[in-house]
């Protein structure tokens, strides 16, 4: 450029020592130099233009390429037949390839045996309408790895079909947690019923002890007037066979004095009243038994609460001879629920009274029961009192949350009251229990008189 100016400036110096001919000359130099000028400024200016769309162009490749890199999701370009154009960071980490590794391969080769049907029909679909949410498996690094694939046409600018944009979401890891979740719950959900179930057996268990004792007596009963009838069998069985073998009357009555036959006559009676009794009394237990083992019933049955009361006190007393026991209570209370689960209140109530009493120089409990109109509704009530250390101020919001417990491990499960509540409640009725203002704690427990019963 500065050249062709100082051959300008050089023509400009002297124009006289040229004619006329030459100044004509000179002129359409000068515009040529113009239009060279011109041209190479045009050129300059491109250049520039040209630089700044290369800025952009790479700018926008950036930015392409850190979202691409960014996304979790596997996104793949194929062209029209299939095979593999470009592929973002989400699917080099996911097949452990290289990208340049993978463009050329067909899509298809990616997949596993079971999923290339799959996707032959979806990238055959795909020609018409995208794939949405489409559930495939990629070969990956570590092994196969399920993805809900999307596919979407690539148009060139005149509409034809040039390629087609795959992205893949993948779903080892939503479903892996979904699943580890599910186990989870399901785990917990079990723990929670055998916790359930075990504070019921640990009930139980502490009535075992006293069961025992209790079917042991009459069983002995029994058992001894089974032996004494099976004596008294054999000398009778002894006396008719000397009766049918023609014994004389002497001889029968010298059998007789010898097997003392009168007074086992005289005892038959006694010993097979008692042996009744007995099994009377075995099937008494085991009826206390079988209702306090009954599980939920759909129907509801009239009760008597004082009966479960009474029942309940004698099951956990056996236990704990040294408690003094002060009772207040009707002859019948009529409830209408289910008993055993009842019962299983009511033993609850008592065996935390007694657990709080016990190793106190004077345990008393005591328990009252009634009926009163509470709202313009009869309700039976029933108290059970203790003069044990109480419950203290923080735990009281507490007493009635699963699991809440302040007993030593395996003595306690914290779930009695939780599931006393719960019982409760479907029966219509309420449970509270508040400390008492001498101390000790009172348990009071609400509930509907039977219905159809009026005297109850
Ligand atoms: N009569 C009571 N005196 C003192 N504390 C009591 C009494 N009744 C209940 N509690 C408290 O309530 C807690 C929860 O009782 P519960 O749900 O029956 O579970 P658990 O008897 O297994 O501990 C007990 O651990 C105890 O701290
Ligand atoms: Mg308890």
């Amino acid at each position: 450029m500065s050249d062709l100016f100082e051959h300008n400036n050089m023509i400009d110096e002297d124009p006289q020592s040229v004619g006329g001919n030459l100044l004509t000359d000179e002129n359409a130099w000068l515009s040529v130099i113009q239009k060279m000028d011109e041209a190479y400024s045009d050129l300059v200016d491109y250049q520039v233009q040209m630089e700044e769309q290369n800025a952009k162009l790479e700018e926008a490749q950036n930015f392409f390429d850190s979202v691409q890199s960014a996304m979790s999701d596997v996104l793949i370009a194929c062209d029209h037949e299939g095979k593999i154009q470009q592929v973002n960071r989400a699917c080099e980490e996911l097949t452990g390839c290289q990208s340049e590794s993978l463009i050329g391969q067909f899509l298809v080769n990616l997949c596993p045996q079971e999923s290339r049907d799959i996707l032959l029909d979806c990238l055959r679909r795909v020609r018409r309408s995208p794939v949405r949410d489409q559930a495939i498996t990629l070969n990956g690094i570590n092994g196969a790895v399920p993805l809900a694939l999307n596919c979407s046409p690539r148009f060139n600018p005149r509409g034809r079909l040039v390629g087609i944009v795959i992205a893949g979401r993948p779903l080892g890891e939503l479903q892996k947690a979904f699943n580890e979740l599910n186990a989870a719950h399901a785990e917990l959900k079990l723990a929670q019923e055998r916790l359930v179930q075990s504070e019921k057996m640990a009930s139980l268990g502490r009535l075992v002890a006293g069961v025992a004792h209790e079917l042991n007596n009459p069983i002995s009963f029994v058992y001894g007037n089974m032996h004494a009838l099976r004596r008294y069998t054999t000398r009778l069985v002894e006396y008719f066979n000397a009766v049918q073998s023609g014994a004389s009357r002497e001889q029968l009555q010298q059998l007789r004095n010898e097997m003392r036959l009168n007074k086992a006559i005289a005892d038959l009676d006694s010993l097979v009243e008692g042996t009744l009794e007995g099994a009377d009394r075995v099937r008494e237990i085991v009826n206390d038994l079988k209702q306090f083992s009954s599980t939920q019933r759909s129907e509801k049955l009239p009760f008597d609460l004082v009966h479960v009361a009474q029942s309940a006190l004698h099951w956990i007393l056996k236990e704990s001879p040294e408690v003094d026991v002060k009772k207040e209570l009707p002859e019948h209370l009529c409830g209408e629920g289910h008993s055993g689960q009842i019962h299983q209140v009511v033993v609850n109530l008592i065996q935390n009274a007694v657990d709080a009493i016990k190793g106190q120089p004077n345990p008393i409990l005591s328990i009252r029961a009634g009926k009163k109109d509470l709202d313009g509704k009869e309700t039976l009530w029933l108290e059970i009192e203790d003069n044990g250390p109480g419950i203290a101020d923080a735990d009281l919001p507490h007493l009635f949350d699963p699991f809440f417990t302040t007993k030593p491990p395996g003595k306690g499960t914290g779930l009695g009251l939780s599931i006393s509540y719960g019982i409760v409640a479907e029966h219509g009725g309420e449970l509270s229990i508040k400390n008492r203002p001498l101390g000790g704690a009172t348990a009071l427990l609400l509930l509907p008189k039977c219905p159809s019963n009026e005297d109850g």
